[in-house]
C-alpha cells in the first residue's frame, strides 16, 4: 500500500522514514512544501490553499492513506481537510495528553509553532487534559526555520529550554516535526530533569491500525 505523509518541510521526513523503516513492506511517499516554508507563522487559511494541491497529488500517486506530519496543519486544518478529502488522515497533535499523565512537578512545556499555539484546538487539548497543571509554551517561533536551512543555534534552543528546566518542568513536549531533529540535544539537556516526548511511535501504531482496516 502507499503511504503518504505531508509537512511543511524537513520535519515530517523524520516522520517518514521512521514510518518506513516500521513497515518496509509499504511504499512511503513524503512531500513536503519547500516553496512556503515554514508554516508556522502563517494564517491557516493561508496554508489551506498551500496544503491542497499536495494532498492531490499525493492521492494521485495511489496514497490510501495521508499522515499528516505537521502539527501546524493538524491543529488548525484537520477538520476542513477531511471533510474534502475522503482518504484516511492520521493527524499528528501535541501530546498533551501523555505529557499531563506523566509529570510529576505538575509543569509541562509545550514547544510548538506559534500557529499551532494560537490554535483553538490547542486550547481544547489543554482544557481537556492540562486544566490542572502548567503548561509553559517556550518561545521557538524561529526553531523550524533554522532547523530547515540547517543553521541551528544549539546556544539559542538550550536557552529557552533551560528555562523551563528552571521553571521545574518535568516533561518537554516536541509539537513541532521540525524538533524531532533536535531530540538527541534537547533530551541530552533535559537528562535526569524532564522527558522529551515526540509522538513519532504513537502515529505508526495509529497507522497500522488504519492498514489493517483498508487490508
Ligand atoms: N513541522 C511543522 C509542525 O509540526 C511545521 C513547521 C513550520 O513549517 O513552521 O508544526
Amino acid at each position: 500500500m502507499k503511504i503518504g505523509v505531508f509537512d511543511s518541510g524537513v520535519g515530517g521526513l523524520s516522520v517518514a522514514n521512521a514510518i518506513q523503516k516500521d513497515v518496509p513492506s509499504h511504499e512511503v511517499i513524503f512531500k513536503n512544501d519547500k516553496t512556503h516554508v515554514p508554516y508556522g507563522t502563517r494564517d491557516p487559511q493561508e496554508i489551506l490553499g498551500f496544503v491542497i494541491p499536495i494532498f492531490e497529488s499525493l492521492i494521485a500517486d495511489g496514497c490510501q492513506v495521508i499522515v499528516v506530519a505537521c502539527n501546524t496543519v493538524s491543529t488548525t486544518l484537520i477538520f476542513e481537510l477531511r471533510k474534502r478529502f475522503t482518504i484516511p488522515l492520521i493527524a499528528i497533535e501535541p501530546m498533551i495528553k501523555p505529557a499531563a499523565a506523566l509529570t510529576k512537578t505538575g509543569v509541562i512545556a509545550v514547544c510548538a509553532t506559534p500557529t499551532t499555539l494560537a490554535s483553538d484546538r490547542y486550547a481544547e487539548l489543554k482544557s481537556s487534559y492540562a486544566k490542572d497543571i502548567t503548561v509553559l509554551e517556550p518561545d521557538c517561533s524561529d526553531w523550524s526555520n533554522m532547523i530547515e536551512h540547517q543553521q541551528i543555534e544549539a546556544s539559542r534552543i538550550n536557552q529557552r529550554i533551560q528555562r523551563v528546566l528552571d521553571a521545574n518542568a518535568d516533561v518537554i513536549v516536541l509539537a513541532c516535526t521540525h524538533y524531532h531533529w533536535i531530540e538527541e540535544q534537547i533530551s541530552i539537556l533535559a537528562y535526569g530533569k524532564a522527558k522529551v516526548l515526540q509522538p513519532e511511535s504513537a502515529i505508526i501504531s495509529e497507522l497500522k491500525r488504519v492498514l489493517a482496516r483498508l487490508g
